[in-house]
């Protein structure tokens, strides 16, 4: 299976009670695994955490710290980029030559974008940010 499909058949998963809006992610570790996410929602709203950072504790809670590849898939019409919160998630594992591309769950239906990590998200919040 492509990093694609996992990230198709990740989307499936989603719990998307309030938005209907289901995003399935595949995240590829240095080493070739492949750890998948999709977005769960909660009455409260703010509990809910995206398919990225569902994919991103996933692999650092099993013990992977490093990344090539972030694929993202929707259904929407148009491709939508990670969230803020996301971004920032993903920078403390990921340097910017993360590539991260956007998928349609319907194969064909948008041609995949891809971005490099550091162009979507420059100025992360590091540990630099914290020297006093
Ligand atoms: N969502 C993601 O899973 N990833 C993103 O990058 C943006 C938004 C989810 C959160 C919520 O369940 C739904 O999409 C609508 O915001």
């Amino acid at each position: 299976m492509t990093l694609e499909e996992h990230a198709r058949a990740a989307r499936l998963q989603a719990y998307v009670e309030y938005s209907g809006f289901a995003v399935g992610c595949a995240l590829e570790t240095e080493d070739g695994a492949i750890i998948t996410g999709c977005n769960i929602e909660n009455a409260s709203y703010g509990a809910t955490i995206c398919a990225e950072r569902v994919a991103l504790v996933k692999a650092v809670s099993e013990g992977h710290r490093r990344f090539r590849r972030l694929v993202i898939c929707t259904e929407a019409a148009k491709h939508s980029t990670p969230c803020g919160l996301c971004r920032q998630a993903l920078s403390e594992f990921c340097g910017p030559e993360l590539a991260i591309m956007l998928c349609s769950a319907t194969p064909g239906k948008l041609p995949t974008q891809s971005y490099r990590f550091g162009d979507l998200y420059p100025h992360p919040f590091d540990r630099a940010s914290l020297a006093q």
